[in-house]
């Protein structure tokens, strides 16, 4: 589908999915390629909000529906200023992610990070799952407290399946796809 030329137009990648899905992982690598290839990149990952812009928000849908709200009150600004942004938030509910996507508009790009919980919580990258399922913390999106998947995200990693580099060549090429970037003959081959 082709989608016109918006190389000059900001964009938001809206990285959602469990803790331990693989949305940090897939960003960074993102960020990278897109750090050679556009002007303005930032980066807006929950862990990190909730250091500061968030800082003292808890779990409780109320405060992730408002850390959710800052990240993408930021985004949009980012965005109407020509900025290529990458949010990773779990971001667990389906009503203030399409509340985002309509505040963002036309660059808003869901990307559906999506691993079977048992996956993640093999993983447990952080040790969290660990004391989710004993209890130790409530609340545990996944394992305690619900995840919505979007309903029609612009793109689906099933990063249980594919390595991360794959899954983010697959956000490269559809930011092509979109005509947010040009795209590269040979992606990922040297040329010479
Ligand atoms: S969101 O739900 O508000 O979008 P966000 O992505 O900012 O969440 O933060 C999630 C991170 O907080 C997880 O990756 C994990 O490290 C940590 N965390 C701590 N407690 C919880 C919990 N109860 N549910 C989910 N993540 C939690």
């Amino acid at each position: 589908m082709e989608n016109g030329n918006k190389l000059d137009r900001g964009f938001t990648l809206w990285f959602t999915g469990l803790s331990g899905a693989g949305k940090t992982t897939v960003a960074e690598i993102v960020e990278h390629e897109l750090r050679e290839r556009i002007g303005s990149v930032e980066v807006l990952d929950g862990d990190i909000v909730r250091t500061n812009l968030s800082k003292g928000l808890g779990f409780s849908r109320e405060d992730r529906d408002t850390n959710v709200l800052r990240i993408g009150f930021v985004a949009n600004l980012l965005t109407r200023n020509g900025v290529g942004v990458i949010v990773s938030a779990i971001s667990p509910f389906k009503e203030v992610r399409d509340q985002v996507r309509r505040e963002v508009g036309d660059g808003f790009i869901e990307i559906f990070v999506d691993a079977p919980v048992e996956v993640c919580a093999e993983r447990d990258v952080k040790g969290l799952y660990k004391k989710a399922y004993s209890g130790e913390i409530p609340q545990f999106t996944g394992v305690s407290d619900p995840y919505e998947p979007p309903a029609a995200p612009e793109l689906t990693l099933r990063t249980n399946e594919e390595e991360p580099a794959d899954s983010a060549k697959k956000v490269i090429a559809k930011l092509e796809e979109f005509g947010y970037l040009q795209p590269v003959k040979e992606y990922g081959r040297q040329v010479s």
